[in-house]
């Protein structure tokens, strides 16, 4: 067949040998090759909801009998396959522990799928400000004290949610945070879209479930061996209301789920029951080497455990590698097409500054072999002097809210351009990468701060995420 278009592109894809340091954490199939696990028909797998294939909605067979294996592996009281991936994860948690018009607290720098969440609810968010590392320009943790001025000030909040660990692997003291949520009696909601597999290993941070959570969503497609919008959510007995989760799960979710999504799930399992601590171990020891084996670079710095204890981090994950050739003066994004191009090394992400590697139980050590003499090969080809790239000041202090997103999202809006902005109602968000954290989002008011700021992102060549006008020379206002 000739008109196979995306089909072909993602055979050529998979016959490029490309090491895999993005996710899915399978990492090209690679895993499931290791343990001849059969998944090449995948036309004869891919069943609906016939007897004895039990149902993802209502499970009483097999369904269940994997929820539970989850369930007794992560230590959760109810555990639940999602395959409308973490995202749906989210909002169903947000809709399950609000009402419409309640408040939470929630941190600036959270995914989007918390914004739409609080969006479907129609519940008002209060932010808090994470620490940001002006080196690597990311944002980092979290603290304590900043959610319990939060939950001091705002008492009617109904639940706290995190992100726990981030992108780039930094952790909040999240038992502190349990703590302090805890004693105020509220709900803590952990996106651990990140950290399914921290539960593998006492070398890795400990997992939110495990550091008091209430409820805990875990992109399992994104660190372990399962197929990409695969996830978990886990429960502890006690605040949620379970028939209210249950029923937001299949408002959000297919009512025709995938089963090769659900088999994916527990394939993961069976992976990491088996071999999980074996192959965690092999991984960590893997990433030692290959941080050895680049240390002769002192230009390069890779967020480690030096930053422990500084912007309130308590803990990294460090099978996220974030390399900053800040000091070097190549950028990211230019570190990224010639690791792709010229070693068929593909990564997660790069920004100005960093490059994101995300690493699994699927890569194998040849991988990491490959991936430092890569970079002490980009280093050797340098060609420009080293010269430090400086940052922009700003206070990312978080403007005034004139709506609610969900009553922004349905205003009116017109277009004007950016700079003559100052003192209006946004229409959208503003999102430069990085930090990933929204300087403005539908419904707050900008300023001259947010203008100046983002004028300079843009000579810097900065990627600013969220407007309909990419070039932001007009922004939708709230009329
Ligand atoms: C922090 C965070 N939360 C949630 C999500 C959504 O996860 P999913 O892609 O499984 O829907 C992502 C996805 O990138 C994420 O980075």
């Amino acid at each position: 067949m000739k008109k196979l278009g995306i089909l072909n592109e993602l055979i050529k894809y998979s016959n490029g040998n490309v090491v895999s340091f993005h996710v899915p954490g399978h990492k090209n199939g690679k895993i499931f090759e290791k343990y001849n696990i059969d998944i090449n028909n995948i036309g004869r797998l891919d069943i609906t909801e016939i007897p004895g294939s039990d149902n993802l909605h209502a499970p009483d067979g097999m369904i269940k009998d994997a929820q539970e294996k989850a369930k007794r592996f992560y230590g959760s009281d109810y555990t639940f396959f999602l395959i409308n991936g973490t995202t749906c994860g989210i909002i169903s948690m947000i809709m399950a522990v609000t009402n419409p018009g309640d408040k939470i607290i929630v941190q600036r720098d959270c995914h989007k799928s918390v914004i739409s969440g609080m969006i479907l609810a129609d519940v008002a968010p209060i932010y808090v400000k994470p620490e940001i590392c002006s080196k690597f320009l990311l944002s980092m943790a979290i603290t304590p004290q900043s959610i319990e001025k939060a939950l001091e000030k705002h008492p009617d909040a109904k639940a706290v949610i995190i992100t726990y660990p981030s992108y780039y692997g930094i952790c909040s003291d999240i038992e502190k945070i349990a703590q302090v949520v805890h004693r105020h009696n509220k709900i803590l909601i952990v996106d651990e879209a990140h950290g399914a597999h921290l539960k593998l290993s006492n070398r890795l941070p400990i997992s939110a479930l495990d550091a008091g959570a209430d409820i805990v969503v875990q992109s399992t497609h994104k660190t372990l061996p399962s197929f990409t919008q695969s996830s978990m959510m886990h429960v502890r007995d006690g605040k949620i209301d379970i028939d209210k989760l249950k029923f937001m799960l299949s408002l959000n979710q297919s009512s025709s789920p995938s089963y090769l999504l659900i088999a994916s799930l527990d394939i993961a399992m069976s992976i990491i029951e088996e071999e999980g601590k074996f192959l965690i171990e092999k991984l960590i020891d893997n990433i030692c080497d290959f941080k050895r084996q680049i240390s002769g670079i002192q230009e390069l710095s890779v967020i480690s455990q030096e930053i422990f204890g500084k912007y309130g981090v308590k803990d990294i994950d460090e099978t996220k590698l974030t390399i900053n050739f800040r000091t070097l003066g190549i950028k990211g994004t230019q570190v990224e097409e010639i690791l792709r191009t010229k070693y068929a090394i593909q990564l997660e992400t790069a920004d100005i500054y960093n490059i994101l590697a995300i690493t699994s139980i699927g890569n194998d050590k040849n991988d990491f072999l490959r991936f430092s003499r890569a970079i002490k090969g980009i280093y050797d080809d340098r060609k420009t002097p080293h010269r430090t790239m400086e940052n922009p000041e700003f206070s990312f202090a978080i403007p005034d809210m004139e709506f609610l997103p969900r009553e922004a999202i349905y205003r009116e809006k017109t277009s004007i351009p950016f700079i003559k902005s100052n003192g209006k109602i946004s229409g959208e968000y503003i999102i430069p990468y990085p930090p990933g954290i929204p300087l403005i989002c539908p419904g707050e008011i900008i300023n001259e701060e947010i203008i100046k700021y983002v004028e300079l992102l843009k000579n810097l060549g900065i990627r600013i995420i969220g407007l309909r006008d990419e070039s932001l020379n007009t922004i939708n206002v709230i009329q």
